[in-house]
């Protein structure tokens, strides 16, 4: 039976999470952990050798649904922490998505990836912005909403909004990313954030306050200033726990890192899931992660977007 396999990166947003679901910028990078998918024609619904409920598998229905599959075998594999705030669920989406056009004879196409890979994504989770899927489609770094960009990769309009994509290149950096072990889900942290904002004008100023942070953070990471976009972090943290979506867990991790960091935040929607901090010393931070309980993995950025595996 002939095979079609394609891996996509996951990723943690630097600077912006939850500000921009209101169309705020923000930054994401590509890490060097990707989820692969190996897919086959097949009468049944397979997943990992075992016949499936595909109801179970919502993202995957959706990348089936628009191709109009009823069955497929799959074939998984990641070393992504899956709920963990590192994109593992836009990664399945990205990689399932181009192993399945691989499969059916259609070309290799990173606008049409993205569109199948964050309406699966949506329609999954029912709330939530390209930021995820983008980052797994282009790898590298992508920015979003930035006002300044001439190299935009796409642009997707949902319910009122619209985000402009584009590349964000990024000198080779490391971070630590320290995932807290408590896993948390991204809908209602986004739906708990735009029940705040819409009612109340103080937290409306600390998502427009996360915009600004982020802007000027682009610019210190386009030109590899680790202290300045450390600080930009660290603020970008605490604006984060005004609006509601650090937690106890997070803040420890955050504390313990930013001994021997430029900077360090919670990453992505927070409420468990991961914080990342910008260091040269990632095996003092990692250590210092590991005794407050956490699970440190060391990344570098740079990485590739969603390819196709032979
Ligand atoms: O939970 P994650 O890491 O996939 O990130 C969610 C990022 C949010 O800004 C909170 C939501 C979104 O869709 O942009």
């Amino acid at each position: 039976m002939k095979t079609f396999s394609a891996s996509a990166p996951g990723k943690f947003v630097v600077l912006g999470e939850h500000a921009v679901v209101f169309g705020k910028p923000a930054v994401a990078l590509a890490i060097d952990r990707r989820f692969k998918c190996t897919v086959s024609e097949d009468d049944a619904f397979i997943v990992n050798g075992e016949k499936d409920d595909i109801n179970k598998h919502p993202h995957v229905k959706h990348i089936m649904d628009i191709h109009g599959l009823k069955t497929i075998n799959l074939t998984s594999e990641s070393n992504l922490p899956s709920g963990a705030g590192l994109g593992s669920s836009a990664a399945l989406c990205a990689a399932l998505s181009c192993a399945v056009r691989h499969m059916l004879g259609k070309p290799f196409d990173a606008e049409e990836i993205l569109k199948e890979a964050y309406a699966a994504e949506y329609g999954a989770q029912g709330i939530g912005s390209p930021m995820d899927t983008s980052i797994s489609v282009h790898g590298g770094g992508i920015g979003l909403n930035l006002p300044d960009s001439d190299n935009i990769l796409w642009s997707v309009k949902n319910r009122g909004q619209k985000w402009d994509v584009c590349d964000v290149h990024t000198p080779e950096m490391t971070f630590v990313i320290g995932f807290t072990g408590k896993r948390a889900l991204t809908g209602p942290l986004v739906e708990k954030v735009r029940r705040y904002r819409d009612s109340n004008r103080f937290a409306k100023d600390i998502v427009d306050e996360i915009g600004s942070v982020t802007l000027e953070g682009v610019d210190a990471l386009r030109e590899g200033n680790k202290v300045k976009l450390g600080k930009f972090m660290t603020d970008n943290h605490k604006l984060l726990s005004i609006l509601g979506v650090s937690c106890p867990e997070l803040n420890s991790l955050v504390d313990a890192a930013n001994e021997y960091s430029y900077g360090a935040k919670l990453t992505g929607a927070g409420g468990g899931g991961s914080m990342i901090a910008l260091t040269d010393e990632p095996e003092k931070v990692s250590r210092a992660i590991l005794l407050r309980g956490g699970r440190p993995i060391t990344v570098n950025t740079g990485e590739p977007g969603v390819r196709i595996e032979e």
